[in-house]
């Protein structure tokens, strides 16, 4: 199952990805998460993308669109795929369905997570991350059981660097700009469904959940 989960930043595309990965055993593919590692490796990768994230911006079309295909000619991803955070402009979408086709493949669904923009800011400014396993907390809506540690291995929380308000304010911006054609492209192919993202987690995954369940049984395209 190749899938694509869209939303603004902070409408919780991390945290239902972990949860899809888990029941349909697919690779993860989040381009944010490999700009952050190839930040934390300071590789030449990062160094470029460093620059557009501390202000919010997209890093550039050509440098997302290069990692992503790398990512998706691996052998994981011959079972299936979720991508999160790509494509975000009407160009990836684009070069994404080259990518596919050049490898045979073709994308099954595409998930848009439906957000109000305030509950997006509440959302982000309190979000903490596990430094040991990445799991994502939230300090009032999904608090740890002990403040500061991740319940699944005790580690250290933090706050992502691009969740200061400043930042925050510009990446919604930027987003919000983008979002409507890529929907409205998706929209066009027949292939996209949104949920509402303002519920409980557990529920807002259950709504993925059986849409998910017919596209594998592929009652529903
Ligand atoms: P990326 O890491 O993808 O960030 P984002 O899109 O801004 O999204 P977030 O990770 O902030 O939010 P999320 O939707 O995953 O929400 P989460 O589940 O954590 O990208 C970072 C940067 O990399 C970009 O700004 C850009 O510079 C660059 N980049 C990445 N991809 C790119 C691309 N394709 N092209 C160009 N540049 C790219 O949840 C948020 C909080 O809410 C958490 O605290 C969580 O616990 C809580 N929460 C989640 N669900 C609920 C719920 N239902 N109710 C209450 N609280 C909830």
């Amino acid at each position: 199952m190749n899938i694509v989960l869209m939303g603004l930043p902070g409408a919780g595309k991390g945290t239902q990805a972990e949860k899809i990965v888990n029941k349909y055993q697919i690779p993860h593919i989040s381009t944010g998460d490999m700009f952050r590692a190839a930040i934390s490796q300071g590789t030449e990768l990062g160094l470029k993308a460093k620059s557009y994230m501390d202000q919010g911006a997209l890093v550039p079309d050509e440098v997302t669109i290069g990692i992503v295909r790398e990512r998706l000619a691996q052998e994981d991803c011959e079972k299936g795929f979720l991508l999160d955070g790509f494509p975000r402009t009407v160009p990836q979408a684009e070069a994404l369905d080259n990518i596919l086709e050049e490898l045979g493949k073709k994308i099954d669904h595409v998930i848009n997570i439906q957000v109000e923009k305030d509950e997006l800011v509440a959302r982000l400014s309190g979000r903490r991350i596990c430094k040991t396993c990445g799991a994502t907390y939230h300090v009032i809506f999904n608090p740890p059981k002990v403040e500061g540690k991740c319940d699944k291995d005790g580690g250290e929380l933090y706050t992502r660097a691009d969740d200061n308000p400043e930042t925050v304010a510009n990446r919604l911006e930027v987003n919000m700009k983008q979002a409507q054609p890529l929907l409205d492209f998706y929209e066009s192919k027949g292939l996209l469904t949104n949920i509402n993202g303002q519920q409980e987690i557990e529920k807002v995954f259950a709504d993925i959940d059986a849409l998910l369940s017919q596209v594998s049984q592929g009652s529903r395209s």
